[in-house]
Formats: structure tokens, C-alpha cells, sequence
């Protein structure tokens, strides 16, 4: 794991950010005719002209055509080095021939049947393996992964209440949108925050069912139990904040806790669906030496199909054999996604992937930490795997009330920038790239030396 902070940052000039952002935008728009004549088309019948609210952001969505290895294509036909890699789930690349062959092979003997299939047992097996948990059970999103494990946990423990760390985010479901990017005038306490809903129609008795806690803070974790004695049941967390940049957790945090989760009656879940076999083979559990109760995954384990897991000792997993807790879906181990896992766990993420990560880490590493020193900017980088960040604050980020110190509007910039310069990124400062088996060395490359000219214009 690698990190840097600028020893000597020295502010930047407001005017000069806008002025760039603004030549920035208009080479943006101008480049991008076709993209923006889609979103028009869309808006007719979908709102915001996007299928999901994530892919709605500033100036407006580009439509991607196609992709290959490390590199994708937009509508217009600009040609990028893809370092958003769909929220961090290519970690395969695109079009990855054993992928190809392997979705070819199994959709010309039928994608669908709702019954088992025998690559279901090989992805179980491997997933095993990599997190240290015996008994998993398939989902199609992280969503569901997350939904599962409350509900896993709420069973086992007999009690209703939740705990989640302030601005981590879970997915799309009631339990869990709750105090995921509060506003500042609603937020509360910074030692025990208010349960802030994420958006309007979720019931204000679900959102009270959640204790809010700041991340790489044990001292409020053990109040927050006091306050709320034998009602919460579970602790989830993502072990790895990656929803607001990219915040590492503190030593001995994950493994303090555990202890207070079970000390309390309380069951410890990490949420791996960012972090889970793209930090490491066996995910954040594996890199930070911390096996939790339950493990949700999605994103990067079904290699490009929508694939999720949850996973968990053998006497809380016992439940859904036992009929106590109902874990289903039609599609869940559909055979297509199924075939895309196996081959992703057992023939593409190998040991030679991860170490291939590794190395295109320290080259971006390396790389921004000379940037960051040379033009003494306020930044700090984080490598981690086949994730990193840049963080535009020169001191490193504990949690969402140091994030929100930061300014968004160099976020925004270095967007653009790397957008005109042939490389896509996620948009929005809670995001950060991820890297894939495709990508070289001159790919990550690219990426830096973007970044070094557009330090080279912001101290101008
Ligand atoms: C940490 C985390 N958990 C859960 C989810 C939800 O996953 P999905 O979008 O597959 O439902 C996300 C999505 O970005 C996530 O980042």
C-alpha cells in the first residue's frame, strides 16, 4: 500500500481553476456533439436521459460505443485509456478473450435455466478460498449483497438495528441509504451524526433503525452501543471507504472493530463490493488480515456481468438452509454470469494479476508523488492494488467530515482534463480509478503525465 502528501502545499488561485475548468469544458462539449444529441434523445423517455443516477454527471453523460483491453470508444469516436473500468468492475479489461470465450461457449448452450449449474460450485469454492468464509450464496448486484446481509444479520441476532459508518454507501436499498453524502446543515455531530435518508420515499421507521458512526473511530463506535444496548445488529462497513475518494482504514481499526461488534452481541460485515478481489485475491479481508462475519461482493468478480455474492460462516449461512432467512432470486448463478465469474477467479485474476496491479501502482505512484512534490500542490495519491486515488487536500482523510474540506471544483478540473487528454475516469471527487490486467505500464503513464501538465497550467 502506497500513499504521499505534499510535505510544502501552498494554495491554489480560485481564478485560475475556474479559468481552466472553463476552457476545459468547452473543448469538453465541443468534442462530445454526438453524446450530447443522445442524452437529448433519452431525456424523452428516461430521466435524466441515463439508466442510473450514477451515470448522470457534469457537463453531461458520455455514451461509450465499445471497448477493448484497456481502452474504450465514445459515441463521437474519442478514444480513451479507461481508468473508470464501469465503477471499478472491468478489473478483466474489455472484451478479455478468455471472457469472450467463455460467454460465447455457454450462451450457445442456453444463458438461463433458474437451476444450478456446476460453475456455480467452482465460483463458490474459489471465493472460499480468497475470503476465508465457508458458505456463499449469488446475487446479481452489490444492492442485493448488502440487502441479503442485513437481513442475514438482523436474523441471527434477533434484533432490528443497524450500524454504518457516516458517507459510506451500500446500494439502492432502504436499510442502507442513510446517511450517505448527508448535507453539513443535517448531518450533526461529527462523533455521533445524525440518520440523514439519501433521498425522498424511504420510511422515516427504517432510517431510525440506524446508528450513524464516523470512520477510524472506536471510541464513537463503543458509545454509539452504549446509547443503543442489545438493539443493533450488525456493523457494516467498507473496510476501504471508497465512496468518498479513497480512505484507508486506520491500523487496527478493522480488527478493533470486530471486537466491539461481538463484544456487543453484533456481527461484523464488510462490504467488499469495491474492494473485494481488486484490493487483493481475497479482497480488503485478505489486505488488512481482518475476516469478518459476512462478506458482500459484486462488481469485479463476474469479469463484466452483473454478478453478486454474500458470503459467511457456516452457523450464520446455516439460516437460509435452515429456512430461516429466505436468500433468492431468479436470476441469481445464471449460468452466463456464472461462466464469466469462473473464469475471471480461477484463469484471469491470478497471482501474475495481482502482481502485474502492483507494479502499474508504483508507476502511478511514483509518478504523482514527483508531480505532487514538484508543484508543491495540496494533493495526496493513495495506490492500492488495482485501486487508487488522488485526494486534492494535502492531509490524508480519516473519514466524511475531512472529506468534505475538499475542493470539489479541482475534482471537477482534473476530470476534464484527463477526459480531453484520452482517459476516462469516474466522475465526481468520491471516485477513484481502477486499473485492469490490460493496462501497461505507458497506459498508467498517460495518466500521469496528464496530470503533470495540468499541475505544469495550475501553478502557471
Ligand atoms: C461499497 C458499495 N456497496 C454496494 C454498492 C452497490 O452495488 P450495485 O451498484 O451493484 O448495486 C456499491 C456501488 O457502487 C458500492 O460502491
Amino acid at each position: 500500500m502506497s500513499t504521499s502528501s505534499s510535505s510544502h502545499p501552498s494554495p491554489l488561485s480560485p481564478e485560475r481553476v475556474a479559468a481552466l475548468t472553463e476552457r476545459e469544458e468547452a473543448a469538453f462539449k465541443a468534442g462530445r456533439r454526438k453524446s450530447y444529441e443522445l442524452v437529448k434523445r433519452a431525456e424523452k423517455h428516461s430521466p435524466g436521459g441515463v439508466p442510473s443516477s450514477f451515470q448522470d454527471s457534469p457537463p453531461f453523460p458520455v455514451f461509450i460505443d465499445r471497448g477493448k483491453g484497456s481502452h474504450v470508444w465514445d459515441a463521437d469516436g474519442n478514444e480513451y485509456l479507461d481508468f473508470h473500468n464501469g465503477f471499478g468492475v472491468n478489473v478483466v479489461g474489455h472484451a478479455n478473450p478468455r471472457i469472450v470465450e467463455a460467454v460465447s461457449l455457454r450462451i450457445a448452450l442456453g444463458s438461463h435455466f433458474a437451476q444450478p449449474v456446476e460453475d456455480f460450485i467452482v465460483v463458490a469454492e474459489e471465493l472460499a478460498n480468497r475470503f476465508g468464509l465457508p458458505q456463499w450464496r449469488f446475487t446479481n448486484s452489490g444492492t442485493e449483497s448488502t440487502l441479503d446481509a442485513v437481513r442475514l444479520a438482523r436474523a441471527f441476532t434477533g434484533r432490528e438495528g443497524i450500524m454504518k459508518m457516516e458517507a459510506t454507501y451500500h446500494g439502492h436499498h432502504d436499510s442502507l441509504m442513510v446517511s450517505v453524502e448527508p448535507s453539513p446543515d443535517k448531518m450533526g455531530p461529527a462523533d455521533a451524526p445524525n440518520p440523514v435518508p439519501q433521498s425522498e420515499g424511504i420510511p422515516k421507521a427504517i432510517v431510525s433503525l440506524v446508528t450513524v458512526v464516523p470512520f477510524n473511530n472506536l471510541e464513537a463506535t463503543e458509545a454509539a452501543f452504549q446509547r443503543r444496548p442489545d438493539q443493533i445488529a450488525c456493523i457494516i462497513v467498507e473496510p476501504a471507504m471508497m465512496n468518498i475518494g479513497f480512505v484507508l482504514p486506520e491500523d487496527g481499526y478493522l480488527a478493533g472493530l470486530k471486537e466491539i461488534a461481538h463484544r456487543h452481541g453484533a456481527l461484523l460485515v464488510f462490504d467488499e463490493v469495491k474492494t473485494g478481489v481488486t484490493l487483493a485475491r481475497g479482497g480488503a479481508t485478505e489486505r488488512f488480515g481482518v475476516t469478518p462475519d459476512i462478506v458482500c461482493l459484486a462488481k469485479a468478480i463476474g469479469g463484466g456481468l452483473p454478478c453478486g455474492a454474500v458470503g459467511g460462516r457456516d452457523d450464520i449461512m446455516a439460516m437460509i438452509s435452515e429456512g430461516r432467512v429466505s436468500q433468492m432470486g431468479t436470476f441469481n448463478g445464471n449460468a452466463l454470469t456464472m461462466a464469466a465469474s469462473r473464469v475471471t477467479l480461477t484463469e484471469i485474476l491470478t497471482p501474475m494479476a495481482y502482481a502485474h496491479f502492483d507494479a502499474l501502482g508504483e508507476v502511478l505512484q511514483g509518478g504523482l508523488d514527483s508531480v505532487i512534490a514538484e508543484h508543491e500542490l495540496p494533493f495526496h495519491a493513495i495506490t492500492l492494488g488495482a485501486r487508487g486515488g488522488l485526494t486534492y487536500r494535502a492531509q490524508r482523510v480519516r473519514n466524511y467530515r475531512d472529506y468534505l474540506e475538499i475542493d470539489k471544483s479541482i475534482a471537477y478540473l482534473a476530470w476534464l482534463f484527463q477526459s480531453n487528454r484520452g482517459v476516462l475516469m469516474a466522475p465526481g471527487a468520491e471516485e477513484n480509478w481502477t486499473v485492469s490486467v490490460e493496462h501497461s505500464e505507458a497506459d498508467v503513464q498517460h495518466f500521469v503525465n496528464n496530470f503533470e501538465a495540468m499541475a505544469r497550467e495550475l501553478r502557471a
